[in-house]
């Protein structure tokens, strides 16, 4: 595919009416879930993401049947056909979240064969504690060429993580499903695409309850049937849009979201000034004024979350006075900031905390991401800036956003893609 960049001219306040697509982190965690069914499961809502688009094929590979019809955003996967349970390392390389096949293919066949996820851009991301949970339901586990074996037939256990994990809450729910016997996740992590996970699992015959709060139990069931399952709307989009309207001193209604998974990005924009209100499934962000400093604090969920706090800096570069930023959850995301100095914005980092001196303006520059929400954290200064920002690497942004330019210029941004030679 032709590299390319987007091209913004900034200072446009957003205003009008856009929608939210279907969650990525949900869609990453429930695709590879359908394995562990014995029928056909059609999954719909599914963003039409690069991620999406990397599970469909790691599910060809391993022999499922796999429609992506991205104009209906619905996947019909027949797991039927499986006849391996090896998922090739250079799978690893493309996405992280490959690693839910090793809960899938373990919790469905006993065995799995899975690249071992590489750290990224905004950390070391080890996954010892999905590997813990993996080991007390069973599973012998041998690591060899960058490739990690697992093989046990799952049996119940009690699991307690050393910290909230995401990932190995997920992961170890997933080969827990069908294991022989009960399983109890205590210091489980509580994200609403867990809670979805759950319910996708729960509709097609399985018996977990307590997700969404931090002890999971799983009472494991012989089998999993086929069926129909919508995933919730994207928390992280959400906020990001809500966040592109402040950032703009624009007026905005967003579509299709669920308010109460953004009540602390809610809660921090309130504090700033901004007019935050929401009715059913559309929340409405406006502001027409400066906006106050902050403390900000990322947190596992409920907290505030870790993707929102890179587009939220790109706001406080603005804000009229000093805020503080504390990123505790990963050890490295802030390089977006370090892009945003030639924009000039002013920015000490220290650590896990980035002191953010809000200026006046923003001026337009070249800047490059270096991952996805860092990515969108530059569109929304671009956004902000005067003149020009081109963004170069953009297609980290479309792994996690569905058309976001498209979304942006829709609602008055002059943003568009050029080819870079
Ligand atoms: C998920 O990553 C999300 N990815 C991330 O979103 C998100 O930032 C993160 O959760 C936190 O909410 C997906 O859902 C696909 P964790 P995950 O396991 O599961 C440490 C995005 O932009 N840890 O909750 O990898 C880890 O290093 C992405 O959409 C261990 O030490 O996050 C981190 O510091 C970025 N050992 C912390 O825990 C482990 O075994 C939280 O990680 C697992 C994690």
């Amino acid at each position: 595919m032709d590299k390319y960049k987007l091209v913004i001219r900034g200072e446009k306040p957003l205003a009008g009416d856009t929608y939210v697509s279907g969650g990525k982190n949900t869609s990453l965690a429930v695709i590879p879930a359908a394995v562990l069914c014995e029928e056909p499961c059609t999954i719909e809502n599914l963003p039409d993401i690069e991620d999406v688009h990397v599970l469909h094929r790691i599910l060809r590979a391993l022999g499922a049947k796999v429609d992506f019809d991205t104009k209906l955003k619905r996947m019909v996967i027949d797991p039927r056909t499986v006849h391996t349970t090896t998922v090739p390392f250079h799978f690893a390389q493309q996405m992280r979240a490959s690693y839910y096949f090793m809960g899938a293919l373990l919790g469905r066949y006993g065995k799995a064969d899975v690249g071992y996820p590489g750290g990224c851009d905004i950390g070391s991301r080890p996954i010892d504690q999905h590997i813990k949970g993996f080991e007390a339901l069973g599973a012998s586990i041998n690591e060899y060429s960058g490739m990690l074996g697992l093989e046990g037939s799952p049996h119940g256990a009690i699991i307690n993580f050393d910290m909230v994990t995401v990932g190995a809450t997920i992961n170890v729910m997933l080969a827990a499903v069908r294991a022989k016997g009960n399983t109890v996740l205590t210091n489980a992590a509580r994200e609403p695409h867990i809670v979805d996970a759950a319910n996708f699992l729960n509709s097609m015959g399985a018996k977990i309850k307590g997700a969404g709060t931090d002890t999971i139990r799983i009472r494991g069931v012989d089998k999993l049937h086929g069926g129909t399952y919508t995933v919730i709307p994207d928390q992280i989009e959400t906020g990001t849009l809500m966040i592109a309207a402040a950032a703009t001193r624009g007026d905005v209604a967003i579509h299709g979201t669920i308010p109460t998974h953004m009540e602390a990005l809610t809660a921090k924009l309130l504090e700033m000034g901004v007019s935050v209100t929401s009715q059913d499934d559309v929340i409405n962000v406006r502001i027409k004024r400066g906006h106050r400093p902050i403390r900000l604090s990322t947190q596992e969920y409920p907290g505030f979350p870790t993707d929102l706090q890179q587009p939220m800096s790109a706001l406080l570069t603005r804000a009229g006075g000093h805020s503080e930023v504390n990123e505790n959850i990963f050890d490295n995301r802030f390089k977006h900031l370090d892009e945003m100095r030639r924009m000039g914005a002013k920015v000490i980092i220290s650590g896990r905390t980035a002191y953010i001196e809000g200026v006046p303006q923003l001026r337009g520059a070249p800047v490059t991401a270096t991952d996805l929400r860092g990515g969108a954290a530059l569109v929304i200064a671009g956004l902000m800036a005067s003149g020009v920002t081109e963004v170069y690497n953009p297609e980290f942004i479309a792994r996690g956003y569905e058309r976001l330019e498209d979304k942006l210029s829709a609602l008055g941004a002059d943003i568009h893609r050029e080819r870079v030679d």
